[in-house]
């Protein structure tokens, strides 16, 4: 401290001295100016004058006499690099006298940087900027502002340092800000100006990533040959158009369809089961965001499993016939068959059967079961057995007797069973006339009678006997009674009607005849 204080401190006092104090031997020696400043490589012109004309002026840097008069001399100090304090001196009389000017030097920086910034910067940590500064001169007059945009984060005065820093809390604002740094050499108190270098602005990216692993969305087997959306989501992170997403399968990469929105990463990719790649594969979904990442994993299982092969030995046959059913799974699976003897899952079954005319169109299922990762899964196959038989014709389908009011709604039902369908007919015994099977509405008279039902098919005929019955009143009697009776009344009332009138006639006369007696009888003779 002590020696340097000293250097700073002498030329001060040697100037303060040459000014105020005379020399010893008298001498009045003055310089102009007593202080000066100059941009770094300038020059600076000093008149040194004094009473007796031996003048001098020592100093570094490049002099040259460029005037004199009679007691003063001016020099032309050049390419000045540097602070400095040339002293003029005079030798009068023997004795010196020495008189000191003060130069100082400005010039502007000639870096100013910011460090690079993290390439990512979690939000809510503290981001350190670090300013460069080299060169610029005069140190006390230099300040250094740190900005984001044109906003002031910091500002140091009275410089010294090569490197200058601040602190800041990344936020999500930040995400996308241009940072940069700024020296400021205010010479305005020397009568010059304020004058700015700034660095190359460096943007920031700032992000979040949750602590949470992305949700994988996976079936957990698959087989061959399908194909299934795999979804992988992830909440909470920012800014999420940024983030990259990975989903592997195995080796195989996907690639996935990416939507977004805020902060929500949605990522959906087709896994397609291939069948070299029966076994199980990892399915991996990673989100990386700035220089972190996240990831999850799941166990996918690829599984071949083909139905089972059900095979009779006939699908069609005769009744009486044996027939045998086999099932077989395809590796791995095990069996059951419908009708199958009880015993324990095999990887195939199979029985005889002796078919009778029950068992057309009979459905045999045999289901295939395989186990995939804790899973039980059913594959199922069937067949319809025909048999073939001859035509039925029995009471149950085609009842024999039918009694019928007349006039009522009735159905008339006759079928023939039998593999193929038999064809059938009902005719009436005598006029050949065909039944109506179906509806009848309403039941005439006329359908009573005996018919003969014929059923026919490649296989056979056979015939049945259908009696039809129609109960009726008939109205004839009712209506000779009714002519009988009608005939008896009008017999009866003309017999009575006769009889008064000869009764009446026969009185006339008696009157008629009491009349002429008595007529006899008041006549005079
Ligand atoms: C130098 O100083 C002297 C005394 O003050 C003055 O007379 C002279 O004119 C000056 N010379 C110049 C070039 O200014
Ligand atoms: C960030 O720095 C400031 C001081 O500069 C300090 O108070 C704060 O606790 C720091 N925050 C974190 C998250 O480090
Ligand atoms: C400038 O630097 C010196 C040492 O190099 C130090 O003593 C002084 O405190 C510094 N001044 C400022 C204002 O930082
Ligand atoms: C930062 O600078 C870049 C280019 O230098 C510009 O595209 C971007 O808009 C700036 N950011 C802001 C927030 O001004
Ligand atoms: C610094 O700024 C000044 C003007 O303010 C300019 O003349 C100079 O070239 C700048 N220096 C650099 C290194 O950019
Ligand atoms: C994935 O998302 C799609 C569309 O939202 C959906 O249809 C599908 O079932 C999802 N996949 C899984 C395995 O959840
Ligand atoms: C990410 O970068 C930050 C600083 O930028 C560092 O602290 C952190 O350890 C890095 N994380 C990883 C996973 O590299
Ligand atoms: C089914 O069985 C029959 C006779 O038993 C055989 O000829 C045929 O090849 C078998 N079919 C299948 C698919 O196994
Ligand atoms: C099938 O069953 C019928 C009657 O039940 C019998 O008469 C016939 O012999 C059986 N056929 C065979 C091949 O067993
Ligand atoms: C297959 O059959 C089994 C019974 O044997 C049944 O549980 C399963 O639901 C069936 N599956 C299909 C797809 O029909
Ligand atoms: C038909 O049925 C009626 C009564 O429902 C019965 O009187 C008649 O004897 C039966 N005829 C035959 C042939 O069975
Ligand atoms: C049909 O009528 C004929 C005579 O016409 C008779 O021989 C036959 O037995 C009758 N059939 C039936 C089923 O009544």
């Amino acid at each position: 401290m002590a020696p340097d204080a000293t250097q700073l401190t002498l030329p001060a006092i040697l100037t303060l001295l040459g000014v105020l104090l005379p020399g010893p031997g008298g001498a009045q020696i003055s310089v102009q100016p007593p202080k000066a400043i100059i941009p770094r490589g300038g020059s600076v012109q000093v008149n040194c004058s004094d009473s007796c004309d031996l003048l001098g002026l020592e100093t570094q840097s490049i002099k040259r006499e460029v005037a004199h008069g009679n007691n003063w001399k001016t020099y032309e100090l050049s390419n000045i690099q540097e602070d400095g304090s040339p002293i003029c001196f005079s030798n009068c009389h023997k004795q010196q006298t020495k008189v000191a000017t003060s130069i100082t030097v400005y010039w502007f920086p000639e870096r100013v940087e910011l460090e690079s910034l993290p390439h990512w910067q979690p939000v809510g940590k503290n981001l350190t900027l670090r300013c460069q500064v080299e060169g610029g001169a005069p140190r006390p007059h230099l300040s250094v502002v740190l900005l984001r945009g044109e906003e002031e984060l910091s500002r140091q005065m009275k410089v010294n340092l090569t490197e200058v820093t601040a602190t800041v809390l990344a936020g999500r604002d930040d995400h996308g800000a241009n940072f940069s740094c700024r020296t400021e050499l205010d010479l305005r108190s020397e009568g010059l100006g304020l004058f700015q270098n700034i660095s190359v602005p460096r943007q920031l990216r700032t992000f979040v990533l949750p602590v949470t692993n992305p949700h994988l969305a996976t079936p957990l087997i698959m087989e061959v040959g399908t194909r299934q959306l795999v979804n992988c989501t992830l909440v909470g992170l920012f800014p999420a158009s940024e983030a990259q997403v990975q989903l592997v399968l195995g080796d195989q990469k996907l690639e996935p369809t990416i939507k977004y929105n805020d902060d929500f990463l949605w990522a959906s990719a087709w896994v397609e089961a291939k069948p070299k790649e029966e076994g199980n594969h990892q399915l991996t979904c990673a989100v990386t965001l700035g220089n972190e990442s996240r990831m999850s994993h799941q166990t996918v299982t690829i599984y071949s499993f083909p139905p089972p092969s059900l095979n009779l030995s006939q699908l069609e046959v005769s009744e009486l016939t044996v027939v045998s059913v086999e099932c077989k799974a395809h590796a791995g699976a095990v069996v059951m068959l419908s009708g199958a003897p009880a015993g324990p899952p095999a990887p195939s079954a199979q029985f005889q059967l002796n078919v009778t005319a029950e068992d057309n169109g009979h459905s045999f299922l045999c289901s295939a079961v395989l186990e995939v990762a804790g899973e039980v899964l059913y594959k199922n196959e069937t067949l319809k057995l025909s048999v073939l038989y001859g035509p039925q014709l029995n009471e149950k389908d085609c009842p024999g007797n039918w009694t019928w009011q007349e006039g009522s709604q009735q159905t008339l039902r006759c079928q023939a069973s039998g593999n193929p369908t038999p064809k059938l007919d009902c005719r009436q015994n005598g006029t050949g006339s065909l039944l109506p099977i179906g509806d009848l509405h309403p039941v005439k008279r006329e359908i009573a009678g005996t018919y003969v039902c014929r059923a026919k098919s490649s296989r056979g005929e056979v015939i049945r006997q259908v009696i039809v019955n129609v109960i009726y009143h008939d109205n004839n009697m009712i209506i000779i009674m009714l002519v009988t009776a009608a005939f008896i009344v009008s017999v009866v009332l003309t017999g009575a009607y006769l009889y008064n009138r000869q009764r009446k006639i026969r009185e006339y006369k008696l009157q008629k005849a009491q009349e002429a007696a008595a007529m006899k009888l008041n006549t005079p003779p």
